[in-house]
């Protein structure tokens, strides 16, 4: 079995992070989104893997490399413009050939992994298999209806939704679907959908399964699913300190300071994540918290927040709670009188004080 990663988008949802990078390479737990699609998907056995990328595609190329650091081989397949789920799946057509595939969307956590759908599909007897979930605003999603584990129906966004069972964007398909794309005619939204594919091979008579997710499964399409996805992840980490930390700093709970970071009168209550050539000095990072590569903290209490690579946080005097910052910000106590904030935003970023 292949795989098809999507690594494409625009990422309009999270900006102003995606304004200079992939979406899919926004850090949880400092680790890109993607390489926990990669491993999950290698995981299950599959190593063949196509990734479908965009305008971010050099700096997704870059990341991943050849996949032997997931122990896969990845072929890179470029989407000119990003036409929807069934586009891509056309687009990868040359890669994918006749073979049955696993489709996974690239900025999508999943935990408990794709095994279970895979082995079920291994068996030979359905065209798909799709991945679902409850959940609370089904409109949002495309929605299945299923008797006895069978897809009888299929919608995708819904005005109504049918039921609350949500496509969590993780497909089994067999060569069926790409007949079922080519007859596709654009949504409302100007997309090619994945869902109205499916649905076809239901009208055919095709058999459809359909398996739940185990564990939990979050798209991290907008900041504050980065914010719960980081927490999600930090839940199953493992300590490890291998930096320095100095007599006056109290570290507590499952903390992973990497070598070449340094903590300095300060506390650290885990779960945390402090990543290579991070300075804290004089402050407290507290739960849920990961603290990207030579991240400088200073004077400040931060927990529940993503903080990216290169950045400065220097004397604030009110905690910083769920705070998702991008690469190279400074974010500094005013020490200038009069006091007062003064701001250099870019478009679309959002400040609460
Ligand atoms: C896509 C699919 C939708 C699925 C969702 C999962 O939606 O079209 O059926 O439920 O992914 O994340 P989109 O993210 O394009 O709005």
């Amino acid at each position: 079995m292949k795989g098809l990663i999507l690594a494409g988008g625009t990422g309009s949802r999270l900006r102003p992070l995606t304004y200079t990078g992939a979406k899919q390479l926004i850090p949880v737990a400092n680790r890109p989104i993607l390489f926990y699609a990669i491993d999950a998907l290698v995981e299950a056995g599959i190593t063949d893997i196509g990734m479908i990328i965009g305008d971010t595609g050099d700096e997704v190329r870059e990341a991943v490399g050849d996949g032997s650091q997931f122990g896969a081989q990845v072929t890179f397949i470029s989407q000119p413009r990003p036409l929807g789920l069934a586009h891509a799946v056309k687009v990868a057509r040359d890669f994918l050939r006749d073979a049955p595939f696993l489709m996974f969307l690239g900025d999508n956590l999943l935990r408990g992994g794709v095994k279970d759908l895979v082995d079920r599909f291994a068996g030979g007897r359905y065209a798909a298999s799709i991945l679902l979930t409850q959940v609370p605003d089904p409109t949002q999603f495309g929605v299945a209806v299923v008797e006895n584990e069978r897809v009888v129906k299929l919608v995708e966004k819904p005005k109504t939704p049918p039921s609350n069972l949500a496509l969590v964007g993780v497909y089994c398909f067999s060569s069926a679907i790409h007949e079922a794309v080519d007859g596709l005619k654009p949504s409302w939204r100007g997309e090619y959908e994945i869902t109205d594919a499916i649905q076809q091979l239901i009208d055919w008579g095709l058999p459809v399964d359909s398996a739940r997710v185990q564990g939990w499964w979050k798209d991290t399409g907008r900041p504050e699913d980065v914010l719960d996805a980081n927490r999600l992840i930090l839940e199953d980490l493992n300590g490890q300190v291998q930096g320095l930390v100095d007599a006056d700093s109290e570290i507590a709970g499952r903390v992973v300071i990497e070598a070449g970071a340094q903590i300095t009168r300060s506390v650290v209550r885990g779960p945390v994540s402090i990543a290579s050539g991070a300075v804290i000095v004089d402050s407290y990072i507290g739960p849920y918290t990961a603290v990207g590569p030579k991240v400088q903290i200073s004077g400040t209490e931060i927990e529940n927040s993503v903080i990216l690579a290169d950045s400065v946080i220097e004397d604030i005097d009110v905690r910083i709670d769920q705070t998702l910052i991008g690469r190279g910000v400074t974010v500094r106590g005013a020490r200038k009188r009069p006091r007062a904030l003064r701001l250099v935003l870019g478009d679309q970023s959002r400040v609460e004080v």
